[in-house]
């Protein structure tokens, strides 16, 4: 990869802000508003995880080099690289660990040679007024490939973090930096026909449970956990039939994003239907979708924000693709 290239290329990025997608590509409509597109980079960024600040603005965290930016969703063109991290080839999931203060994965993962054990630390970004404060957590050596990331809401400063290799879940406390795996099971580790060797994908806390994708086997389901991390229950399978990275989740429903599918799904948490809301196989609108989050203004709590890859690692069929972007879907 060329880090320094991509660097000036998306500094002059020509970004269509606010340009209204074309609904027919895979969009059920008219019922639900226009997608809309908020921001796209320059070809070969692909982009993988997005948080959102209390102040609204996106937090995006990038694989083809090791850079988190901060995007206004109400201001056109505005992309500002928050920062860079020397030393990792990318960034992953991300997470609010407490009032405007994120954590993030940091580590080497290569699409020629996949991710590279023992490169993996967990590191935090506040931000203090609008000066962000960046420093590392941890470095976790033993980990393979650290990937989703979540809150663990009901103990104060501590994450959960996937490792997708090893198919296991660290909590980790952000203050002391002590960590240590405390989900381990069958259903996060790579299926054996995976094409790259991951298993668990994106995770979230919600309401006493974690909520987690494995892509290739594919799996979408939650594990009741109690205060610590440990699981309280049994590993339920909510979707065995819904291929899904990062995901969004509400009372009723996970929104998924599908990757290589190019589509977003919403599963029903009470029956395990799955709907396809937006996108499909053969278009651009979502194309290599890799994390979904709702807004947190009054005015776009019903948006959801889709990041992507533009199709870099799996072509929309066979032969498009295009910088990652982030587009917003009225839901
Ligand atoms: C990541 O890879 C780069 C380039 O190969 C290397 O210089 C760097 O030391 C690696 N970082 C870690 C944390 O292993
Ligand atoms: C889930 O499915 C049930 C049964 O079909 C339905 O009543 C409910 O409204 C659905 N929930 C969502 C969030 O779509
Ligand atoms: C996608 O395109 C391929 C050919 O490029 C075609 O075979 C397939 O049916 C299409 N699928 C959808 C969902 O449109
Ligand atoms: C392939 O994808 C492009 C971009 O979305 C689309 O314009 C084209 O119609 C697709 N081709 C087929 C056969 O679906
Ligand atoms: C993006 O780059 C790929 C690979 O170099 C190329 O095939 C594709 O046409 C480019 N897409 C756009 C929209 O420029």
């Amino acid at each position: 990869m060329f880090p320094n290239i991509f660097l000036a290329i998306s500094a002059l990025v020509a970004s269509v802000t606010g340009a209204v997608l074309d609904p027919r590509n895979g969009y059920p409509g008219p019922h639900h508003g226009d997608p809309r597109l908020v921001y796209q980079f320059a070809n070969g960024t692909m982009l993988e995880n997005i948080a959102i600040r209390s102040n609204g603005n996106l937090l995006v965290t990038l694989t083809d080099r090791p850079e988190l930016y901060e995007v206004n969703p109400f201001i056109p063109k505005t992309a500002k690289l928050v920062h860079r991290f020397p030393g990792y080839l990318g960034l992953l999931g991300i997470t609010e660990v407490s009032p405007d203060v994120f954590t993030l994965n940091a580590g080497n993962f290569s699409i020629t040679t996949g991710p590279a054990a023992g490169s993996w630390a967990v590191w935090q970004v506040a931000f203090h007024k609008d000066q962000p404060k960046v420093f590392k957590v941890v470095d976790i050596p033993g980990a393979l490939s650290l990937n989703g990331m979540t809150t663990l809401a009901s103990t104060p400063n501590t994450i959960l973090a996937a490792d997708s290799t090893a198919g296991v879940i660290y909590s980790v406390n952000t203050r002391t930096g002590s960590y240590k795996v405390v989900l381990d099971d069958e259903t996060f580790k790579p299926a054996a026909d995976a094409e790259i060797p991951i298993g668990i994908n994106g995770i979230r806390y919600f309401d006493h449970y974690v909520y987690y994708t494995n892509s290739f086997k594919p799996f979408f389901g939650r594990v009741r956990v109690n205060k610590a991390g440990y699981a309280t229950g049994s590993y339920e399978a909510i979707a065995t039939d819904v291929v899904g990275d990062d995901f969004a989740v509400t009372p009723h429903a996970a929104y998924i994003a599908g990757n290589p599918t190019n589509v977003v799904t919403k599963v029903n948490l009470s029956t395990g239907k799955g709907e396809v809301i937006a996108g499909n196989l053969n278009s651009s609108l979502v194309a290599g979708d890799t994390s979904v989050a709702f807004g947190r203004t009054k005015k776009d709590k019903h948006v959801l924000y889709v990041v992507t890859v533009g199709g870099s690692l799996s072509p929309v069929n066979g032969t498009f693709s295009e910088g990652g972007k982030i587009v917003a879907l009225d839901i």
